[in-house]
């Protein structure tokens, strides 16, 4: 296997050490970029080697041996290139190889597993639906996650092989996609369904054409918390970069031999960065938002209108506000040391507040 490189910053991954060694990134094809783009989100002080095994994809559909061979490779690949840790972005390949490659390969090596324990710790009921490709879906280490909830909550697993084809050949959007979608899965308020987790990396690119067709439901997948985990275990052994760096530095890489897709890649980790950034600015606008309603509801002990449970329900649906958000409200009554009657009269004069704060905007 010879990678195509396109290298942003050629030859500087190989000098360097410790560290700044480079973190590894690999998938079957381009799925993993939407991993990698949360990876440089929550990292941004890191360098990147990301590997498309563009050649071979879809790996879903071959036998569990050959992807297995698959993902050695390719992780013996980002070692030659003197990664300091590997995210196997792809749930296909984790769930055949994960331990496999950790005995094999002596640094840190992340895998991902569809999201279901996000999903189900959301709410308490609901079917939660799970696309994934059929390997990922037979293997016993997903079959466990999934008993470990079947007691509690009613799960359906999707098996969407064409969709990888259809992703894989960068079509997001558009009718077709938008037809494969309804039929693999169907009229999702008939069949109760609550939230979807996207157990393939290559799925996370359909989030914004499943929210056209199925509005609000509830979409999870595992990029932030796999983003996350990688963070932790890197602090944790002292091997995450704080050093603030001019440029990320992205080296991309595949083993097709087609140029454009290099090219394909660099523009999808590009506008998925941006999403990632403007969901970012308004989570911030939204805690800038709340910070604002907390502090008004601190000045505001004199009115005396109660909510009613339809004004708190509308406020809940139009806002996303939800009842822990008042308890925030609680926290900081007690932190300023009201007692317990206080702190009763404070939450319903801080509901109320609330309510007249956005009821303008509703
Ligand atoms: N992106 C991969 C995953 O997360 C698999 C796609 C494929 O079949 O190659 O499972």
């Amino acid at each position: 296997m010879i990678p195509i490189t396109d290298s942003l910053q050629a030859g500087v991954c190989m000098k360097v050490k410790n560290i700044t060694r480079p973190i590894g990134v690999f998938d079957s094809g381009i799925g993993g970029i939407s991993v990698l783009a949360e990876l440089i989100e929550w990292m941004p002080n890191e360098r990147f080697i990301y590997f498309g095994d563009t050649q071979n994809a879809p790996y879903g559909v071959r036998s569990k041996k050959e992807v297995k061979d698959l993902a050695i490779e390719a992780c013996s690949y980002l070692l030659e290139r003197n990664v300091k840790a590997i995210v196997v972005a792809c749930n296909t390949a984790t769930s055949v190889s994960i331990n496999e490659l950790r005995k094999k390969f002596p640094i840190p090596i992340v895998g991902m597993e569809p999201a279901l324990k996000p999903a189900a710790d959301a709410s308490n009921e609901g079917k939660i639906l799970v696309m994934a490709t059929p390997i990922t879906l037979k293997e016993n280490k997903f079959l466990e996650l999934v008993d470990s909830y079947s007691g509690k909550r009613e799960i359906e697993m999707i098996s969407a092989p064409k969709l990888v084809d259809l992703v894989e050949s960068n079509v997001l959007e558009g009718q077709e996609l938008e037809e494969e979608l309804l039929a693999c899965l169907g009229d999702l308020s008939e069949k109760g369904v609550e939230a979807i987790v996207l157990g393939c990396t290559h799925f996370v690119f359909l989030d914004d054409t499943i929210k056209k067709l199925y509005g609000d439901v509830n979409i999870v997948d595992g990029n932030k918390g796999t983003a996350r985990h990688l963070m932790n275990l890197l602090m944790g052994r002292n091997m995450l970069n704080q050093d603030p760096i001019d440029e990320v530095e992205i080296d991309i890489c595949t083993s097709s031999s087609n140029p454009e897709t290099v090219e394909m890649f660099k523009l999808l980790l590009k506008s998925r960065i941006e999403k990632l950034m403007n969901k970012r600015q308004k989570q911030e606008t939204d805690k800038e938002l709340e910070k604002r309603i907390i502090e008004e509801i601190r000045l505001a002990f004199l009115d005396n209108r109660k909510l009613t449970e339809m004004d708190k329900k509308l406020i809940s649906y139009r806002y996303g506000i939800q009842r822990d958000k008042i308890t925030q409200v609680a926290r900081i009554a007690r932190e300023l040391n009201m007692p317990k009657a206080k702190v009763e009269i404070f939450m319903e004069k801080a509901e109320k507040k609330l309510f007249n704060i956005i009821k303008d905007r509703i």
